[in-house]
Parts: C-alpha cells; sequence; structure tokens
C-alpha cells in the first residue's frame, strides 16, 4: 500500500477529506504519519484523535537546511513513498525536493499561475476574478509553481465576500485533493516539460 506521509501547519481540512477518501475505500493509500511545524496545528490533534502518528517537528529557531534535514530523516523513517502538503507553510528547500523526486504535491486555493503566495483566495476576491478555483500540483523549488495535476474552477457571484468564495474554493480542494492523488496512484502518468500527461 502506498505511504503517504502529511506535512502541515495549521487547520488540516484538507488532510481530513484526504483521510475520510482513504477510509471510505475510494484512495488506494494509507497515511504513514502526520507532521506538523506547528505542535498547536489543529490538524495535529485532530491526527492523534483518529488514531494516526501525529509528530511536531517544531521549525521555530532553524534555518530552513537544517529543518527540512529532520523532515525529510522523519519522512523517511516512517517510509512514505509520497508527500503531501496540506496547509504547509513554508518553503521546501532543494535537498528535501530531491530527497523525493516527483513525490511531492500541493494544493493552492487558485488557477495558478494566477495569486501564488498566501491569501490567494483572498487576491482573486480584490482582484476581482469571476472564475477562481484551485490546483493540485508537484511542488519544486519555487512558491506554488510545479507541474499541474488537476484544477477546478470555481465562479466568483455579485454577492460574493472574500470568506463565502474562500468557503465554496475549500469545498472543492477537498474533493480535487484526493481525486489527483487517486489519479497518480492508479494511472499511468509522466511529466514531459512542464505537462503531467496521463496514460492508459
Ligand atoms: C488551503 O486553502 C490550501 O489550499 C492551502 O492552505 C489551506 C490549508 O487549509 N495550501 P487546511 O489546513 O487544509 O484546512
Amino acid at each position: 500500500m502506498t505511504r503517504l506521509g502529511i506535512v502541515l501547519s495549521g487547520r488540516g481540512s484538507n488532510f481530513l477529506a484526504i483521510a475520510d477518501q482513504i477510509q471510505q475505500g475510494n484512495l488506494p493509500a494509507e497515511i504513514a504519519v502526520v507532521i506538523s511545524n506547528r505542535p498547536d496545528a489543529a490538524g495535529l490533534a485532530a491526527a492523534r484523535e483518529r488514531g494516526l502518528v501525529a509528530l511536531a517537528l517544531p521549525s521555530k529557531g532553524l534555518d530552513r537546511e537544517e529543518y527540512d534535514q529532520r523532515l525529510v530523516a522523519a519522512l523517511k523513517e516512517h517510509q512514505v513513498d509520497w508527500v503531501i502538503l496540506a496547509g504547509y507553510l513554508r518553503i521546501l528547500s532543494a535537498e528535501f525536493i530531491r530527497a523525493f523526486p516527483q513525490r511531492i504535491l500541493n494544493i493552492h486555493p487558485s488557477l495558478l499561475p494566477a495569486f501564488p503566495g498566501l491569501d490567494a483566495q483572498e487576491q482573486a476576491f480584490t482582484y476581482g476574478v469571476k472564475i477562481a478555483g484551485c490546483t493540485v500540483h508537484f511542488v519544486d523549488e519555487q512558491l506554488d509553481h510545479g507541474p499541474i495535476v488537476l484544477q477546478a474552477a470555481v465562479p466568483v457571484a455579485d454577492s460574493d465576500t472574500a470568506q463565502t468564495l474562500s468557503a465554496r474554493l475549500l469545498r472543492e480542494e477537498h474533493r480535487l485533493y484526493s481525486e489527483a492523488l487517486r489519479l497518480l496512484l492508479t494511472r499511468p502518468w509522466r511529466i514531459v516539460d512542464r505537462r503531467v500527461v496521463l496514460g492508459e
């Protein structure tokens, strides 16, 4: 069974959506470990409640290289095949990326390459887009940048606020992340330049 390492910093709703899909038998994977750089992350508490291996690995006071070495070591120790970033608020070092080639995924709440970085939903709302969305992508050394696995569009209504739009986006994120992972785990695929190409 494919072993997932979930890395998060906050509430962990995307992690929980993936855990639900696994539990319901819709995703051929298991969660080997959930790691947070923030010991007080709600996602970590939720992982413990579900009886998953949950690890706090505080990043305070460590530089990126040093921290990432520890993170890689913890993931390897739990024999993780795929690293699933789920609201992880740090950029990964080159060394981290090299430790899991083509096996690190992230979800971002915009239609990349529009609105990378923090508060993407608010950025899109303030910009006045009529179609917002979310993106599941491979992670490379640049922020919110790697090859795209799946995207979903979410219409913006005139009556929306940044909050209502974020809530609609989040529901779509929860669906999309598992869907992207399911594709990658069950179908042949390859990356051609920046394009993720699925086979039969
Ligand atoms: C989500 O909006 C995700 O797209 C972004 O960070 C947020 C994490 O939310 N990368 P949660 O912790 O999964 O609830």
